[in-house]
């Protein structure tokens, strides 16, 4: 067991960020949570200042632009941030032998899966948020030994920043009277950022082989009965009208099927289980 750590966390306020300081507090591991106001993590020197000052065991770099259609209108945002920032990072983390944990997505396969996708499942770039990605999870793999890559689906969760995905604007449409007409043939395994930060801690903490974890609530469900759940978690009346995903049009491929499950990791708690959580203590505040 490795308890006396010192991490820190790019990307503090943002949905990862928030879930692994959280995490960190209640297992009182030693952390440095840096937002995009304490530092601009394209800057080559600001990094190695904030490394120098520090002098962590670990750093988890959750700086990112997670979605598809933002990269591919401004695609030098996410490589810089995904390509060039993460290629400093890893070099500076091998050379200073530090722990260097990445995330990666979902999206870096094609969607035409009938399965969840595992560890062992071939990856191909659609996009430019995934040809990125991918390229942040080749530069970890190449220059750094002791790294993680865990690769997440689509994330929920409490944040500090004022940032939306897609599990935010659903309750907020919700609260709102809207009715929604959501995807039933688009599939994924929707997880709590809690519950995604908790196994990859616990990877850090229990010195588990080093590489690429696939990590997702257990299970794989359509974006309609995901947003029919919330619903009758929040004893909703709205209108949930099927719908399929090419009615929403869009000229970006953007995978279909992105369920992911592990081969390496041992299952954790169902979809189901953890939206339940989310909802009755983050949404609406009952906690037992
Ligand atoms: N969200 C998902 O559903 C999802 C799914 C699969 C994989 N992932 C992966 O998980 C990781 C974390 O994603 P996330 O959803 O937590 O991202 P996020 O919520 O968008 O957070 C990004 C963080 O980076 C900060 N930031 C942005 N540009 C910066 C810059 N130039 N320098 C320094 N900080 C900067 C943001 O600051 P501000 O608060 O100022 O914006 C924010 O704190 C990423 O690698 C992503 O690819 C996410």
């Amino acid at each position: 067991m490795n308890v006396d750590l010192n991490i820190i966390v790019f990307g503090s306020t943002g949905l990862m960020g928030t879930a692994f300081e959280t995490v960190c507090r209640k297992r009182s591991i030693s952390y440095v949570g840096m937002s995009h106001q304490d530092i601009e993590i394209t800057s080559m020197e600001m990094v190695n200042n904030v490394i120098e000052r520090y002098n962590p065991d670990t750093i988890i770099n959750c700086v990112a632009v997670p979605s598809i259609d933002p990269c591919e209108k401004d695609p030098e945002l996410p490589l810089a941030l995904h390509c060039t920032a993460v290629l400093h990072l890893a070099k500076e983390c091998a050379k200073r032998d530090i722990l260097f944990v990445q995330p990666s997505t979902h999206a870096v396969f094609d969607g035409l899966k009938e399965e969840p996708y595992t560890e062992d499942d071939q990856v191909k770039a659609t996009n430019i948020y995934s040809a990125t990605k991918l390229l942040s999870e080749r530069f970890v793999a190449t220059y750094c030994k002791k790294y993680y890559i865990p690769r997440f689906p689509t994330l929920y969760g409490l944040r500090q920043n004022n940032s939306m995905g897609f599990v935010d604007k659903v309750i907020t449409w919700i609260r709102e009277g809207r009715d929604m007409k959501i995807a039933d043939d688009k599939m994924d395994s929707p997880t709590y950022s809690i519950d995604a930060a908790e196994v990859v801690i616990s990877l850090i903490v229990n010195n588990e082989p080093y590489g690429l974890y696939h990590v997702a609530n257990n299970g794989c469900v359509s974006y309609y009965d995901f947003v029919i759940r919330i619903k009758e978690l929040m004893n909703a009346d709205n209108n949930i009208y099927r719908a399929k995903d090419s009615d929403f049009s869009s000229e970006i491929y953007k995978p279909l099927r992105t369920a992911l499950q592990s081969v390496k990791l041992k299952p954790i708690r169902s979809y189901e289980d953890a939206l339940l959580d989310y909802v009755n203590t983050d949404v609406i505040g009952v906690s037992d």
